[in-house]
């Protein structure tokens, strides 16, 4: 069995036969031939912040390859951490009935944390502003599948990049790949945390920092955007301050390469005008149908199949 935690230390080869495995996936979505290896399954999706694509695509994941699914998806209201239970103690019961464990949770290391105790695999959907590597896989599944490499790259993350977990777990993965750059472009309230940036250079990260959008749109391979992580601003009126300050219109897009993507985790809330939904250049509805793949695959690695 497989933790999947994060995408940090995943080695190279990893991260290869998981993208292939997501590969053979989406193949066999397309022919209509799944071959039911989860059958008899139990694949716990446990949620205690709010999630649409995340957990319905784990969800479908599990169902599809013939795993059955017990899900809490409001965990926070719902289930006895509302009256104070730990991580450890819910993870040690609920490993008594499901086979693997998916979790998403507010605070940092709690994915980590339950594992520690799991006897079961453990996969975060992400924790707070920490990680969230099934995002990362499926985003750099996207990188390839769209570009057809995943090197040579100049990535452009633009946003809140303060709290982005999706940029924690997608940059690491990029760095195993040789010659990729990366441009954080973020308003000054909202850049990368400095200890993240240190982190970054220690090893050997290519980047640039800037406060604007708009000069960074014309270097862009990859136009990665994010949405203000509403959530974690202990003020609304800092939120407020912050919100529209990076907004993609569509007459940005005649300095984007022909060839460039724009992604988005979603959901995307002012950050890319909907008239942009139109251009081939906009990827991020196929990059979230890719996130089903990419979840079938990694349950199959989480069970050790
Ligand atoms: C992201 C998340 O939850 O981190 N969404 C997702 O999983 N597709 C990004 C976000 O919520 O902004």
């Amino acid at each position: 069995m497989n933790n999947f935690i994060s995408t940090k230390g995943l080695s190279k080869e990893t991260v290869e036969l998981i993208l292939s495995r997501a590969g053979d996936m989406e193949e066999e979505c397309f022919q209509g031939k799944i071959k039911p290896l989860l059958k008899d399954k139990i694949i716990a999706c446990i949620f205690f912040e709010p999630s649409t694509r995340t957990r319905l695509s784990f969800e479908t994941a599990a169902l599809k390859l013939g795993a059955s699914v017990i899900s809490a998806e409001n965990a926070a209201e719902n289930s006895s951490s509302h009256k104070g239970e730990t991580i450890e103690d819910t993870t040690r019961i609920l490993c008594g009935y499901a086979d693997a464990i998916v979790y998403r949770h507010p605070t940092p290391g709690t994915a980590l944390a339950a594992a520690k105790v799991s006897t079961k695999p453990i996969i975060n959907a992400g924790d707070g502003p920490g990680e969230h590597p099934s995002q990362g896989m499926l985003d750099l599944y996207t990188i390839k599948k769209e570009l057809k490499k995943s090197d040579d790259l100049t990535v452009v993350f633009a946003g809140d990049l303060l709290y982005s977990r999706t940029l924690k777990s997608l940059v690491p993965l990029l760095m195993l790949y040789p010659n990729n750059k990366f441009i954080f472009a973020s308003p000054k309230e909202l850049e990368l945390p400095r200890e993240y940036i240190s982190e970054l250079k220690k090893n050997g990260a290519v980047f640039t920092e800037q406060n604007d959008l708009k000069s960074a749109i014309a270097k862009a391979d990859v136009l990665y955007m994010t949405r203000v992580q509403k959530e974690r601003f202990a003020d609304v009126e800092d939120y407020n301050k912050v919100k529209d300050l990076f907004i993609l219109q569509k007459e940005d897009l005649k300095n984007l390469n022909q060839d460039a993507i724009i992604m988005h985790p979603l959901p995307r809330i002012n950050e890319i005008d909907p008239a942009i939904d139109a251009d081939p250049r906009a990827a991020y509805f196929r990059e979230a149908q890719n996130g089903l793949y990419v979840r079938m695959a990694l349950l199959l690695y989480a069970l050790g199949l």
